[in-house]
């Protein structure tokens, strides 16, 4: 993968050219970058915006100033993303259509369709325009008890619509008190990655659920050891060389005033960015860290 301009229609599945064993786990509306080198230190950097239940119609005030802001696809050379609630997927993916920015969900359910009342398929979020679904958010894990083998079952449903899963893990404030922060990351990992996954149709996101929304942040240290843990599991786990690409993105508490020093740390390719996501100028000082 380079970190040079990707072709707005080149963009839309250009990884899967080089990871195309399973057609149907392959992205369809395409989130990112060019994949093909082997390099980790050119990872192409996704910075995604989750605006969580924030957000009517005005919102998409926001979103047009950010697409203003950083022009069409073409020559960029970090994605950007943003996860609106449901209700403005449409809209949002319509006006982002021909720039930079993508479209994604929060969250999904794993069937295609039926009885399930109030959920949504990611068939249905791919229709409305999404690339990408979040997955196990530590908001989803403990406000509606997803489990890892839920989150697990989500990403594959999210690969069956073609869309990319960005899967997110993390530990409490007590599970790092007690020093467990690797362990619960490691088994987050072990039971929220499906064994098909691939640089092409996954995402990490880093969220240390003490740090979200709270204005408080690991060290770079923590964050750097935590990264170098993801990084070496997802080496193990994932199929040949896969590993090594995945983009690992951090999340909790970035603001435009910590992007460059935590975007800087080895082992993160980018950011899952909350409060901060939420009005353009805020959002495009972050992406000014890859800039
Ligand atoms: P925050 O949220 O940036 O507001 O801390 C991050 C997240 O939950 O994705």
């Amino acid at each position: 993968m380079t970190r040079t301009g990707v072709d707005p229609a080149a963009r839309v599945c250009k990884s899967s050219r080089t990871h195309n064993r399973d057609s149907h786990l392959q992205c369809k509306n395409g989130i990112l970058g060019e994949m093909n080198g082997a390099n980790m230190a050119e990872i192409q950097p996704l910075v995604a915006g989750n605006w969580k239940m924030n957000g009517l119609k005005p919102a998409l005030g926001e979103l047009k100033k950010l697409t203003n802001a950083l022009g069409g696809a073409s020559g960029a050379n970090t994605d950007v993303m943003i996860c609106p609630p449901f209700t403005l997927i449409s809209s949002a993916a319509h006006q982002c259509n021909g720039s930079s920015v993508q479209i994604g969900a929060q969250d999904c359910h794993a069937n295609e369709s039926g009885a399930h009342t109030g959920d949504i398929a990611p068939e249905m979020l791919s229709d409305a325009g999404a690339s990408a679904v979040i997955v196990g958010h530590s908001e989803r894990r403990a406000d509606h008890g997803e489990t890892n083998d839920m989150v697990n079952a989500k990403a594959q449903a999210v690969w069956r619509a073609g869309l990319t899963a960005i899967i997110c893990v993390g530990e409490t404030d007590t599970q790092r008190k007690a020093g467990e922060t690797l362990e619960v990351i490691a088994n987050q990992l072990t039971g929220s990655i499906p064994d098909a996954a691939t640089a092409a149709n996954v995402v990490l996101a880093y969220e240390p659920v003490w740090a979200i929304g709270t204005g408080l942040t690991p060290t770079t240290d923590d964050v750097a050891e935590v990264h170098a843990a993801i990084r070496t599991q997802l080496e193990a786990m994932l199929p040949a060389g896969e590993g090594r690409k995945v983009r690992i993105l951090y999340g909790g508490s970035v603001k435009p005033s910590n992007a460059s020093e935590l975007m800087a740390v080895p082992n993160v390719n980018g950011a899952l960015v909350g409060g901060a996501s939420l009005k353009a100028d805020d959002f495009l000082g972050i992406i000014a860290a890859y800039t």
